[in-house]
């Protein structure tokens, strides 16, 4: 077959040669658009449940960290109602020019992310052999979702400040998997050193990266879509991570979760990292007053930091949806003023406590048609504060 004689490098640039091909005659259509991101932008009608945490030890090697989460997860739902869905997800939507890409990347993993986070999704993938998976669950499939944020996604983040100056970050995560719930999937992770949580992190067993964490008492850090990708765009990303030491940005995130001893040296971190793709990275810190946005280019930072205290309503929150903050949001996904609305009406950061945020992250879209802070997408919705220590997180099944 001429694609497994080919080198590597060369397949990708004829899967680019012909996303090309592809992409040019349906310019207006070429976004990698996930087919129920159609779906309505009506609010979940489904109740929250609370997300079990799960203890990751940093102390063993790196292929062996996840082994017991997939054990429970496998004994507690079945490969069916759990891992399953990833696969019978990724079955409907990748298309077969980036599922090309993604059985390249598997293959020479090590050449595209750092080895100990490639180690890591080696050992998920080990632990789903040595239960009797392997050809339910390619490998290549968990690759693909480690690699979700580089296709697409949506959220909501707002950083602000309480009376008592603790800072406070909360966030729906809005994402589609087509009808495939990861809900079961769904773990706070709290990653452990020497028996001490160093960072933790809500997320799905199966994927190592960062879109949603905090190290208590340094920082927090969500991540928030910024444009969409056409598929010669979504390739051409994924070559930066190969050739240009470009980072997967959920691992570009973890990374930061890990190293970074201080807020400054987080945002410093965020900023300068050479991403894959275009991000929001939404910082908040232990001190009062430390909560930002980076708006993110591949290699820097687009139109400067965006702090409190200035805020485009208030100077005690700073917020992002999917929009760069120096432009309007379009009418039909304003997000953004639904969220500053509602944080506008808890009249100051007296009124900014765990209940109140919980109440903004569930606020409704309105009657024209703009999507609410929840909405059909939302698959989880955290509140943490780097000040505090708390973190809490429910998902929307
Ligand atoms: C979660 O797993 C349970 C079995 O433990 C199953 O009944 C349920 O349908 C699963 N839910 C989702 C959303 O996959
Ligand atoms: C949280 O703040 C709201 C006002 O936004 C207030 O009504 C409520 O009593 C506060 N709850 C706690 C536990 O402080």
């Amino acid at each position: 077959m001429l694609h497994v004689t080919l080198p590597r490098a060369l397949t990708l640039a004829l899967a680019l040669t012909l996303a090309l091909a592809l992409v040019v005659p349906v310019a207006g259509t070429s976004s990698f658009v996930l087919p129920s991101e159609r779906m309505g932008w009506t609010a979940a009608s489904v109740f929250p449940a609370a997300i079990p945490t799960i203890s990751i030890d940093l102390d063993l090697a790196p292929e062996d960290r996840w082994t017991a989460a997939v054990g429970d997860m496998l004994k507690n739902h079945g490969f069916e109602n759990s891992f399953g869905h990833i696969v019978q997800f990724w079955n409907k939507a990748l298309p077969s020019i980036l599922g090309d890409a993604v059985d390249d990347i598997a293959a020479s993993l090590e050449d595209y992310v750092p080895a100990e986070y490639a180690a890591e999704m080696k050992g998920l993938h080990a632990a789903l052999v040595a239960a009797g998976h392997a050809d339910a669950m390619p490998f290549s499939r968990l690759v693909a979702l480690n690699l979700l944020y580089e296709f697409t996604t949506a959220c909501t983040s707002i950083v602000s400040r309480d009376a008592a100056g603790a800072t406070w970050h909360s966030r729906n995560l809005d994402w589609t998997f087509d009808g495939f719930s990861l809900a079961n999937l769904t773990v706070i992770a709290q990653f452990t050193s020497g028996g001490k949580v160093q960072y933790e992190s809500i997320t799905w067993v199966g994927y190592v990266g960062v879109l949603t964490g905090m190290a208590h008492n340094v920082f927090s850090v969500t991540i928030d879509q910024r444009t969409s990708h056409s598929y010669l765009e979504i390739l051409r990303n994924l070559e930066r991570m190969k050739h240009d030491g470009a980072q997967s940005v959920v691992l570009a995130a973890r990374s930061a979760l890990a190293s970074a001893t201080s807020f400054d040296a987080a945002v410093h971190a965020l900023s300068t990292a050479p991403l894959a793709a275009e991000v929001y990275f939404i910082v908040g810190g232990a001190d009062a007053d430390q909560g930002c946005v980076i708006t993110r280019t591949y290699t820097g930072v687009d139109h400067g930091l965006y702090c409190m205290p200035h805020g485009r309503t208030a100077p005690w929150f700073v917020l992002e949806t999917n929009y760069d903050y120096w432009k309007a949001a379009p009418s039909r996904d304003d997000r953004r003023a639904v969220a500053s609305a509602a944080m506008t009406a808890l009249g100051g950061p007296a009124g900014v406590n765990a209940t109140s945020l919980w109440g903004i992250m569930q606020t409704p879209g309105s009657k024209f048609h703009t999507r609410g802070v929840l909405n059909s997408l939302t698959q989880y919705t955290v509140i943490m504060s780097p000040t505090t220590g708390h973190f809490a997180g429910w998902v929307w099944q």
